[in-house]
């Protein structure tokens, strides 16, 4: 069964442009999927249209092989965890553990069970001073790490980040990109990752490429970056290591294209 199915999907906000435009997308279940594109190629919206907060103006939906309708839209909800790319817009609590607690607390988590839960999330995304903190008070970064604290407590079957760590530190990305990942793994949660960042895209399962609301390319990270000319006339960056193996390539050595830093070392060390 698919975690998101999704057929011929049109939506426009004022019912004469359209901003998405006849996507067909699946998301297998478990899978770890990367939707990347330009600003304002229709990736929040798609993240909206799936958690029923947008009606389509037509096309089909389905999210854990239920038809996404104003009836299952609740329901369905309590099955998927959005990180909204706008953190400011996320928090309900007056304190960060209170803001981590409501989410649990929606999901009917007993009370004796939540603070455990609340403390080993915040420590995942190193929040774990700041339980006692106003959440209006946090910075950008933090506020962020608190939202996916939140999300990532409920433990829902998938979960949507929206450009989710877009603030965070290096360290704190790369620490916080390693416990979504193990969440994927582990309790083989599904990920859908909306990000600019195509080291991050890279290590995905599946690559979504979005452009002017339509899906223009899709498949594994190495298929999809591999279309070095698709990649050149959307104007989108490659990954750090594609970039860095290609100009080794180019300069004479026999290094294969790759994808993560890992491999990238492995292919120059092979050389000496
Ligand atoms: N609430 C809204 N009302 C009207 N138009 C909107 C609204 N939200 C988004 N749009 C328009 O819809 C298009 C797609 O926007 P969307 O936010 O989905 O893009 P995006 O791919 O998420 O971009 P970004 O990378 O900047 O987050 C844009 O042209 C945008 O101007
Ligand atoms: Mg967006």
């Amino acid at each position: 069964m698919e975690a998101v199915h999704i057929e011929n999907l049109e939506f426009s906000y004022d019912g004469e442009t359209p901003v998405l435009k006849g996507i067909t997308l699946n998301i297998p279940r478990g899978s770890y999927t990367a939707v990347v594109g330009h600003n304002g190629s229709g990736k929040s919206t798609l993240a909206k249209l799936i958690i029923g907060l947008l009606e389509p103006a037509a096309g089909k939906i389905e999210v854990l092989g239920w038809p996404l309708t104003e009836a299952t839209a609740s329901e369905i909800r309590d099955h998927v965890g959005i990180v909204f790319q706008n953190p400011d817009n996320q928090f309900i609590g007056s304190t960060v553990a209170d803001d981590i607690a409501f989410g649990l607390e929606n999901h009917c988590v007993p009370t004796e069970e939540m603070q455990p839960l609340i403390e080993e999330n915040a420590a995942k995304v190193g929040m774990l001073d700041y339980l006692n903190a106003e959440p209006t008070n946090l910075s950008g970064g933090q506020k962020q790490r608190v939202a996916i604290a939140g999300i990532l407590a409920m433990s829902p079957d998938i979960i949507i980040f929206d450009e989710s760590t877009s603030m965070l530190d290096p360290q704190g990305k790369a620490s916080v990109n390693a416990q979504i990942r193990k969440l994927n793994k582990e309790k083989n949660i599904t990920i859908l990752s909306i990000t600019h960042d195509m080291d991050e895209a890279a290590q995905a399962e599946h690559v979504v490429v979005l452009e002017k609301g339509k899906v223009v390319a899709e498949g594994k990270p190495e298929e999809v970056f591999e279309n070095e000319k698709m990649m050149k006339d959307l104007k989108l960056d490659l990954p750090f290591a594609l970039k860095a193996s290609k100009a080794f390539e180019k300069a004479g050595m026999a290094v294969r294209p790759v994808l993560s830093l890992d491999e990238l070392v492995e292919e120059v060390c092979r050389l000496k």
